[in-house]
């Protein structure tokens, strides 16, 4: 059975101050998710989340990282820097990297190859944008960014990779896709993946809906049969909606 997984996207919220009272906060709410349960937070606050979800059962996740190693690259935090501080899992091509820092598929497959060969486990995001949606693209996107995203990725890491699907127009907007729209696009999204390695791998893989999901839609979204989770960014800056999505 796959475990479905919760992940919290903090983007550039919280210092270290409020990362430690959230995750207090969040921690015994979430005592008995049946989920697993990732905070996803930025690089500075790292340390501090560590120390503060000791014992309970959230996991520890950034919002990036280099494809290269170590070196000259100012600005960039390595998979081994991120392997150091007890990092688990790393979203990596989230849609305001590719808008808003150049992240192409090739630097995503770059990011993944990078985490996964430190131990990382990739949260891989894909997704299609408003103008692309309506000029009926959507499953021609998501394939080409999932293509991309997995090229030359030896089946043996497949366990540790999750696919996040997040139309670009339901990220911070409140629009949400409809369960069904968002259950179908992830099972194109799982063709894909069969297409470039095998059924079994596919039906294996954790895919999540991110998008406006909150305490109120969570429920109807989890109970798709293609949606295995959940990548929450607004709705997971606040405890009890956050712990809410997380015991959906
Ligand atoms: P949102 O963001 O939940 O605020 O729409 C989701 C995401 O960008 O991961």
């Amino acid at each position: 059975m796959k475990k479905p997984i919760i992940a919290g996207n903090w983007k550039m919220n919280n210092t270290n101050a409020t990362t430690k009272t959230l995750l207090q906060d969040i921690a015994p709410l979430v005592e008995n998710a049946q989920c697993e349960v990732v905070v996803c937070v930025p690089y500075t606050n790292i340390d501090t989340a560590r120390k503060a979800i000791r014992g309970t059962k959230i996991k520890l996740g950034a919002q990036n990282v280099a494809w290269a190693p170590k070196g000259a690259y100012t600005g960039e935090i390595s998979a081994e820097m991120l392997k150091e501080l007890k990092v688990e899992y790393v979203i990596i091509g989230h849609s305001e990297r590719r808008q808003y820092f150049g992240e192409t598929d090739q630097s995503v497959n770059a990011r993944v190859k990078a985490a996964l060969e430190a131990g990382l486990k990739p949260i891989i995001c894909v997704g299609e944008t408003l103008e692309e949606r309506e000029a009926g693209k959507t499953a021609e996107v998501v394939i080409r960014q999932t293509n991309g995203a997995f090229e030359g990725i030896e089946k043996a890491y497949l366990k540790r990779i999750v696919v996040a699907y997040e139309p670009v127009w339901a990220i911070g907007t409140g629009k949400t896709a409809t369960a069904q729209e968002a259950n179908d696009t992830i099972a194109i999204i799982r063709k894909a993946i069969r297409k470039l390695y095998n059924k079994t791998a596919a039906n294996a893989m954790r895919i999540q809906y991110g998008g406006s999901m909150n305490a109120k839609n969570a429920s109807e979204l989890m109970a798709m049969p293609e949606i295995d989770g959940g990548l929450i960014g607004g709705a997971s800056l606040k405890a009890e909606d956050f712990a809410k999505v997380v015991n959906y």
